[in-house]
């Protein structure tokens, strides 16, 4: 068996107090959707300012990228040494300065600075949020909570789209890029009154701290089996460096990094950044039409994450990575066949799929990815090992948006989405054989199957 529930947890929390520290780490979420989605409206203003050539325009747009990777590879160890609020804090620090720096920028450089700064807080946040929220969350809601941040994510992308059409008639892209101010401000605000995690706590020897922290977030006093289980994957201190070389961890390193990759070369960003291109290749010419199909898009997004929440913890990750690969794939082999046959239902086929397609990424592989790195790692070098999968993750955008047109130039459009559609297949394959089903289990119980060299796929066992 390895889709169990652990029955033997306590099930108690605090009415409201988890939801809201979840809420408030998730604001993490929200900026990472707005700042990635925010420039490209802008990005139309700027360039007619700046007077950018074509390939200024693609280095502005992928600044942000760029900085997350830079973002990931120097916080990991931060995350382990200072912890996941102070972490969560810096990132919420330079998500001020960066807004107000591409706000105020009197010249491309200053912009590109305040940008990559935007993708340095983007890359810390994207991980250690959802980090945050696991630690904190009782087992049997962690993964409702962990996805509040996939809606964030979502609905910060929504806003930017929002964001930049209020200011687009008035050619006002300083106040788009400021938007994202407010925000990070609330996160800024709100992280500072919270509690770091237990299991942090203990990682740095700090017991009482711990039991009254668990205590509150679990609303009783009696804490001491849970307090007694991470305590003894705890030990002391943080792991060494040395530690993320066995065997055991790289496997699992391996694990995360793989569904990081499969998560960005299935091709979801092709979607949220050039949604307007493909419905325009499929036949819809108008501005109007663009406008409403990357609102739609949006959307669809963010109310299929809705759908997720409740259950993620009810069905389990595997069955909605699952169904969310498979209903990718076909929606991208529709999309290709669309376009091999052409003809005037080309369009439609084109809307549909695109739909599909993105209401099945919502649905599964969006939330599951950010949930499973927060869950399969050894408390010892969680930060560093999320923050390996986040970088892999934020490489593979990079990558799938730089070459995305130039594929479609030079495969065109039916073979680049068979690519993708293979793309997906691969990724189903890797999720079917490899990924654990961690629904209810508590995180210590995933570290013990780790250590005893279980397989990826058994990772959660209970006996
Ligand atoms: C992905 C992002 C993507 C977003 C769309 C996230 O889970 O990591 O790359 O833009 O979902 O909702």
């Amino acid at each position: 068996m390895v889709s169990q529930t652990e029955t033997s947890r306590p099930k108690s929390h605090a009415p409201g107090f988890v939801e809201l520290t979840a809420g408030i780490a998730a604001l993490a979420g929200l900026l990472f959707g707005y700042d990635t989605g925010v420039i490209s409206g802008a990005v139309l203003f700027i360039k007619d300012v700046f007077q950018l050539t074509p390939f200024t325009v693609e280095l502005l747009v992928s600044a942000a990228l760029v900085g997350a990777v830079i973002g990931c590879v120097l916080s990991g160890k931060i995350t382990d040494q200072i912890g996941r609020k102070a972490a969560i804090l810096i990132a919420a620090c330079i998500f001020i300065v960066g807004s107000i720096v591409g706000a105020i920028a009197p010249n491309i450089e200053f912009l590109m600075f305040g940008r990559i700064a935007i993708g340095v807080a983007i890359g810390v946040a994207s991980y250690t949020a959802p980090l945050y929220i696991s630690e904190i969350a009782p087992p049997h809601l962690r993964g409702a909570l962990v996805t509040l941040n996939q809606l964030a994510i979502t609905v910060g992308i929504l806003l930017a789209y929002v964001v930049d059409a209020i200011f687009a008639p008035h050619q006002a892209w300083r106040w788009m890029l400021a938007c994202g101010v407010f925000p990070a401000i609330a996160l800024e605000t709100g992280i500072a009154f919270l509690p770091e995690t237990p299991r942090w706590l203990l990682l740095k020897g700090k017991k009482d701290e711990a039991v009254s922290t668990l205590q509150r977030i679990r609303a009783t006093p009696d804490v001491q089996a849970e307090i007694e289980d991470i305590a003894e994957h705890a030990g002391t201190g943080h792991g060494k460096i040395a530690d993320m070389f066995s065997s055991s961890i790289i496997r699992v390193i391996l694990l995360g990094a793989g569904l990081a990759v499969i998560q960005q070369i299935t091709g979801i960003n092709t979607v949220i950044y050039y949604a307007p291109t493909v419905f325009q290749a499929a036949g819809f010419h108008s501005n109007e039409a663009a406008i409403v199909a990357t609102a739609g898009v949006g959307l669809v997004n963010v109310l299929m994450t809705i759908v997720s929440i409740p259950l993620v913890d009810r069905i389990g990750r595997r069955p909605l990575l699952l169904t969310s690969l498979g209903g990718m794939l076909v929606a991208l082999v529709c999309l290709s066949l669309g376009f091999a046959t052409g003809g005037s239902l080309l369009k439609w086929i084109g809307v549909l799929s695109l739909i599909v397609y993105i209401a099945s990424f919502a649905v599964g592989l969006g939330p599951v990815f950010w949930l499973l790195i927060s869950e399969i790692y050894p408390l010892k070098i969680r930060g560093r090992a999320a923050s390996i999968a986040t970088m892999a993750n934020w490489l593979s955008n990079f990558l799938v948006s730089l070459t995305f047109l130039s594929l479609l130039n030079a495969l065109g459009n039916v073979t680049t989405f068979l690519l993708y559609a293979a793309l997906s297949a691969a990724g189903l394959v890797y999720c079917f054989s490899l990924v654990p089903e961690t629904k209810g289990i508590q995180l210590e119980r995933i570290e013990r199957n780790l250590r005893l060299g279980r397989r990826w796929r058994e990772l959660a066992r209970i006996n």
